[in-house]
């Protein structure tokens, strides 16, 4: 049963209390379903918390408006960041956990990035697939302890891997321990990001046990 909170969403209990619970966050169109399977894949053990987007574009939810593909609209990034990081807290008070990893797909990870810039308390760590910068002029933030891994795909024409690296750099400038990957692939999510994916987060994981 999911608890009545501020944002539609799934959430599957994990069946190792010790294994970091995982924020999964869908792209443009989505819902909260969508990521339940990728998530699972990369963290079996894990509980999966999987909100909604509430902004609608042409019926299609997102996690902010955006004026034309590729250009976000910078106050609503800063105040849907703000409800999600707020969601997250609720959450976690609700189903009694820490602060999860975020998984991001597109426009997931681009709302992802915006909580590691604004609201860092609120994730662990981070896979943010084919995420771009989510603000131009971002306020300082202290990322150090924060490990974030990027995939951008080679031939996305949606997200550019030049753009993800900025997203890395201005990450890194801030504190964190940054991987930036590309893949043989355009914007959808490929094997590959799978693999990438699940050896970070069990990295993560082995290192907690250090
Ligand atoms: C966005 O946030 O607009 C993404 O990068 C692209 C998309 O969601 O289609």
């Amino acid at each position: 049963m999911t608890a009545p909170l501020s944002f539609i969403h799934a959430f599957e209990r994990g069946s190792d209390p010790a294994a970091a619970p995982v924020l999964l966050l869908h792209g443009t169109g989505g819902d909260e379903n969508d990521l339940l399977p990728l998530g699972r894949a990369i963290a079996p053990r894990s509980a999966l918390l999987s909100p909604r987007a509430k902004v609608l574009e042409n019926g299609m939810p997102r996690f902010f408006r955006r004026l034309r593909e590729g250009v976000f609209d910078e106050d609503d990034v800063r105040l849907r960041a703000g409800e999600l990081a707020d969601f997250v807290a609720e959450a976690q008070r609700a189903y009694q956990m820490s602060a999860p990893v975020a998984v991001g797909f597109s426009n997931g990870a681009n709302i992802a990035a915006a909580l590691l810039l604004l609201r860092p308390q609120a994730l662990r760590a981070a896979i943010l697939i084919r995420a771009m910068t989510p603000l131009q002029d971002p306020p300082p933030a202290d990322l150090r302890g924060k490990r974030v891994l990027i995939l951008s795909g080679a031939m996305d024409p949606i997200a550019p891997v030049d753009n993800a690296a900025r997203l890395a750099r201005t990450l890194r400038d801030a504190g964190a321990d940054v991987e930036h990957e590309t893949v043989p692939a355009s914007h959808g999510l490929t094997g590959e990001d799978l693999r990438l994916s699940v050896a970070f987060f069990d990295q993560l994981h082995s290192q907690k046990s250090v």
